[in-house]
């Protein structure tokens, strides 16, 4: 018989062990967190530490367990990325909520499955709540109104999907089913479709205008077309927030559109969710409210630690129909008239991610949220302006949802050079450690692309990027012109 209270216990392992350590941590944690400002942003990999753990083995007698922690933070955790630092421009990246970390840091330790409403009826609650909340957010309102908490974006337009699918199609059907959204959309919605099932085919990815936006005229054609040709329009995906440029989709023409040739209308909103709560620019989301679902991550802009994203719908009918199995194991653990999540999304045991949300809400209140969103928007026009009274800087993408892009274009260098040049920019920028820029590619061209949604970016922290661009873009353009 093995008892493993009674072991540790015995040998003082385990949890009385590792208390003092886990709580050193932490405060290790908060006291690097609050000088995140001064440190580097990125040290090259530590080779050493990846070479000794692919070389570890696992041993059949265990280690010293405060030995393994110390390695773990040592080797893993601090040399890692630090995508929370104020100055850390790219992906989709903020900084962490303290209530957040305590919400997650709560839900490890108690480590509840949220996978039915009868294992913990209190925190299902709480998620039900919360996606009630954030569907009245969108404008959405009734008894219908459901959804899930996944673990990410790409979970959540994935589900969405399979719901489109199953509420437009018969199994027979499928073959000429066609999806339609942007050339800016995020690739984890074609991803999504190609995981159950859609061909590229069936994916309809229409041109964007000079801002980026889905063009609702070549929509409404391609739809057309394919009726025409026999094929069943199924879906339409609009974006609350590009991933490339922060754009948001003429959301109320798309809402038309749907609705003329009863489509689903599914909103990204992973990234631009959270735009709902600001007073000033929630009318950039105007249309939502005609939407079947839409996707919202707080784990990228209201400061939640990976993974929060929540699927939200209209009708939770059709997650139901698309999602609930009745196997004889979960009969007696599914007797509440509440409905449990396995029977709403793709997973079954799963870690409650609604907690953090509601702690970082309950603690923090939506006005202060809000005003950080909006300073979010306030750093983005800043970088803007900023470049603008420099010479050679060219805007490519305007700020929203704080994101922008631009180029540096020096008279006497080509496009495809000054593709180049933009690549060295961001090269030498990492290399500084003072910010992180990466590029993206937009009509074609490389652009640097700032995503400011960190709640730690200061004006001065624009202040300064700004002018390190400036300097490292004179220089390198210099070197370019020279090699002529
Ligand atoms: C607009 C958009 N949708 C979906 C995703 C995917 O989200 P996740 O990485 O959480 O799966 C992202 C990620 O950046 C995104 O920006």
């Amino acid at each position: 018989m093995f008892d493993w209270l009674e072991y540790d216990k015995k040998t003082k392992k385990g949890f009385e062990e590792q208390e003092k350590q886990l709580v050193s941590f932490l405060e290790g944690y908060i006291e690097k967190n609050a000088r995140i400002r001064e440190l580097p942003i990125f040290e090259k990999p530590n080779e050493e530490a990846i070479e000794r753990i692919m070389n570890t083995e696992i041993p059949a007698k265990g280690r010293d367990p405060l030995t393994v922690g110390e390695e773990l933070v040592n080797d893993v955790f601090e040399h890692s990325m630090l995508s929370q630092h104020p100055r850390f421009y790219s992906f989709v990246c903020s900084a962490v909520s303290p209530y957040s970390l305590a919400g997650s840091i709560l839900a490890d330790v108690y480590n509840i499955n949220a996978g039915g409403w009868d294992l913990a009826p209190a925190a299902a609650a709480l998620e039900e709540r919360l996606v009630k909340w954030m569907g009245e957010c969108a404008g959405y309102s009734g008894d219908n109104v459901g959804g899930i908490f996944v673990s990410g974006g790409s979970m959540a337009n994935m589900s969405a999907m399979v719901a489109a699918r199953d509420s437009r199609l018969t199994h027979d059907e499928f073959p000429k089913g066609r999806v339609y959204f942007s050339d800016q959309t995020h690739s984890s919605v074609a991803k999504g479709l190609r995981i159950i099932g859609f061909g590229d085919d069936q994916i309809v990815k229409i041109p964007t205008d000079d801002e980026f936006k889905i063009r609702t005229d070549l929509l409404e054609e391609a739809i057309c077309r394919d009726i025409n040709e026999g094929k069943k329009p199924v879906a339409v995906v609009g974006n609350l927030g590009t991933t490339n440029a922060g754009c948001i989709d003429p959301l109320d023409k798309l809402g038309e559109i749907a609705k003329k040739y009863d489509l689903w209308f599914h909103v990204d909103g992973a990234y631009g969710g959270s735009i709902l709560l600001s007073p000033i620019y929630r009318n950039l989301a105007k249309g939502i409210e005609m939407s079947d679902s839409f996707s919202w991550d707080t784990h990228k802009w209201l400061m939640q630690t990976y993974s929060c994203s929540t699927l939200i719908v209209k009708d939770k009918t059709y997650l139901l129909n698309s999602f609930t199995e009745h196997p004889e194991y979960l009969a007696d653990v599914n007797t509440s008239d509440h409905l449990s999540g396995w029977d709403l999304g793709p997973e079954m045991s799963r870690p409650n991610r609604a907690i953090k949300l509601w702690y970082t809400l309950q603690a923090t209140g939506t006005d202060l949220l809000a005003e950080m969103i909006e300073y979010s928007f306030y750093n983005a026009n800043l970088v803007k302006k900023e470049l603008e009274k420099r010479p050679n800087w060219k805007i490519i993408s305007k700020p929203c949802c704080g994101t922008l892009n631009f180029r540096y274009e020096p008279a006497g260098l080509s496009p495809e050079k000054i593709d180049s040049l933009t690549d060295n920019i961001s090269k030498k920028i990492i290399e500084s450690g003072f910010a992180y820029i990466v590029t993206t590619v937009l009509k074609g061209r490389k652009t640097l692309r700032m995503c400011i949604i960190n709640a730690n970016t200061t004006e001065d922290d624009i202040l300064k990027t700004t002018a390190l661009l400036d300097e490292i873009a004179i220089k390198e353009a210099e070197k370019m012109l020279a090699e002529k």
